[in-house]
């Protein structure tokens, strides 16, 4: 049986197709195809820069729950990134939580910064609104524009796998994020007790990276085991960023829960 729905919507498309209006509706369509649309189901920003969709500053999921089921996650689905998604997470990482001084979501010692972002997109990795996906590349956060800029082109999951020695989930995921440290931003200021300083801060933006990431039901984990050179190489960062971690980000093949009377019995059984 056709439903009232279903026969509305088919009489309509047939007086509107009598009438000659869908070739011009497709035409429409066409020459508004979002700026910067390669014509090969990409998406490439004029300047090589992508504007990214605004942060949210609210979400559904409690920072209770966040904490409580953020886990290291290696197996992913094959759904690409939303553009959102990503933005979201590149701003919790290390976007501008404060417009008088650029302050940003993770404490910096003595607000000197150190931290360099990227997003290595997969080839298909990451998908616009609009459906389009993202060139593959490597691209820098710049956190006061909120904007990804094209550093190099082209697909780097394998090499980036190579040169994590080889994890599967690095080459798995949809796109890794890579951060590098500036020593000098903080050790001028500092001296040798910088050095500290920058790898705590790194660990506040990854720890960031995990709770968004959970937050929007997708997978990261914390790589610290790689060569230095070859992926300060692979992102096209400079001689003075040191790379510190890689964060592969998917969907999760499985999302982890812990549910609040196995954690109470877990402490009542330790109490004893
Ligand atoms: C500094 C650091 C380096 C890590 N390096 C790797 C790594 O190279 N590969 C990996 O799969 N996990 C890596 N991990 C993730 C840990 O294995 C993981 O955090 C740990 O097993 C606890 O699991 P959880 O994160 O789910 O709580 C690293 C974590 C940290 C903090």
């Amino acid at each position: 049986m056709v439903s009232r729905r279903f026969f509305i919507v088919g009489l309509t498309a047939s007086i509107l197709a009598s009438l000659g209006v869908f070739p011009a509706v497709f035409a429409a369509a066409r020459r508004y195809r979002p700026k910067g649309y390669t014509g090969e189901g990409y998406y490439r920003v004029e300047g090589g820069s992508i504007e990214l969709p605004m942060p949210s500053l609210d979400g559904p999921v409690s920072l209770e729950k966040s904490l409580a089921h953020r886990r290291s996650i290696r197996e992913y689905t094959s759904e690409p990134l939303r553009l959102e998604e990503l933005s979201q997470i590149l701003w919790a990482a290390y976007g501008v939580s404060e417009v008088k001084h650029g302050f940003k979501t993770a404490p910096s010692a003595g607000a000197t910064y150190p931290l360099n972002v990227y997003a290595v997109i997969y080839p298909g990795g990451v998908v616009t609104l609009t459906g389009e996906f993202i060139e593959g590349g490597s691209y820098i956060y710049e956190p006061e524009a909120h904007r990804l800029t094209l550093v190099k082109k082209g697909d780097m999951s394998r090499e980036l796998y190579g040169a994590c020695l080889e994890q599967e989930w690095v080459l798995e995921a949809k796109t890794s994020i890579v951060i590098t440290a500036v020593y000098e931003r903080t050790t001028k200021r500092y001296g040798n007790r910088g050095v500290r300083y920058v790898l705590i801060e790194v660990g506040h933006a990854g720890q960031n990276i995990y709770l968004q990431a959970t937050a929007l039901g997708l997978a990261t984990v914390a790589i610290g085991a790689f060569y230095d050179d070859s992926v300060r190489e692979i992102i096209g960062a400079g001689e003075a960023e040191h790379p510190l971690y890689v964060m592969p980000l998917a969907g999760p093949a499985r999302k982890y829960q812990i549910r609040e009377e196995e954690l109470k019995a877990y402490i009542e059984r330790r109490r004893r």
